[in-house]
């Protein structure tokens, strides 16, 4: 696992030049991408690469990590909107080429269809994660097994109180979400994830210093062969 800590415009410009070098060898990469406050200034950074025409997503793959159960794309608070506002109608992305696990419902989920999705695309060349503060990756909370793959996951109550500012009221935020599992995200070929902000420190301390154990779902990076965990100090506090 490579760490690297740094001011957050480092962080995000290093991370945007890995995207940068990969669609320049490969133009058709399959890319994992995350939703939450964390990728955003990555996602201005790329929209503004791709103006200044110095990448293309034209013939990119996109593969998002988890959506809300039962969120429509209309919804402003779904994933797909967030998506669609932040990079991909703000770049060159097909928007047919574009892709969520979605589930109206608990019991509709069809994950192994996600799963042969993202196969048939060769599998994820490059993974973006951000962390939750109780170690989530995606929506896999603790005590998620390693082995497991698109799922509905039912939130804790902390990842819904943490992500209650982003609805009207915190009775809004869903209880389910569909997620890559954590096989999923461990069969991408690379890594990143980005850490910024106090209230990740704990988190970033037990991903990258504790031991691995399902009680915190991100630690299972250190078991990858290519990951590189983007870190500002406030992040990096407790390491
Ligand atoms: C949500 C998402 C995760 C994200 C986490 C942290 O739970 N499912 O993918 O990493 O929140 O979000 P933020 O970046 O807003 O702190």
């Amino acid at each position: 696992m490579k760490l690297i800590v740094e001011c957050r415009e480092f962080c995000n410009m290093d991370a945007s030049m890995r995207y940068k070098r990969l669609l320049e060898k490969k133009p058709d990469a399959a890319l994992g991408f995350a939703t939450g406050a964390t990728p955003l200034e990555l996602y201005h950074e790329l929209a503004r690469l791709y103006r200044a025409g110095e990448i293309s997503f034209a013939r990119a793959r996109a593969f998002n990590l988890d959506e809300y159960v039962g969120m429509n794309s209309d919804n402003a608070n779904s994933f797909r909107y967030f998506m669609n506002k932040y990079l991909f109608g703000r770049t060159d992305f097909n928007v047919a080429n574009t892709y969520m696990p979605y589930c109206l419902s608990r019991e509709s989920l069809t994950a192994s269809h996600y799963e042969l999705l993202i196969e048939q695309a060769g599998g994820i060349d490059l993974m973006l994660l951000g962390i939750g503060r109780n170690g989530h990756i995606g929506f896999n909370e603790p005590g998620t097994p390693f082995g497991s793959i698109t799922h509905v996951q039912q939130l804790s109550e902390e990842t819904r109180a943490a992500n209650s500012r982003f609805f009207y009221s915190p009775t809004l935020v869903p209880t389910y979400a569909v997620t890559m599992g954590i096989a999923t995200i461990m069969h991408a070929r690379s890594i990143i994830l980005l850490a910024y902000g106090r209230e990740k420190a704990q988190a970033v301390h037990d991903m990258v210093a504790g031991p691995v154990t399902e009680s915190v779902p991100a630690s299972v990076l250190q078991l990858h062969p290519d990951v590189t965990v983007y870190a500002d100090a406030e992040a990096a506090a407790l390491l």
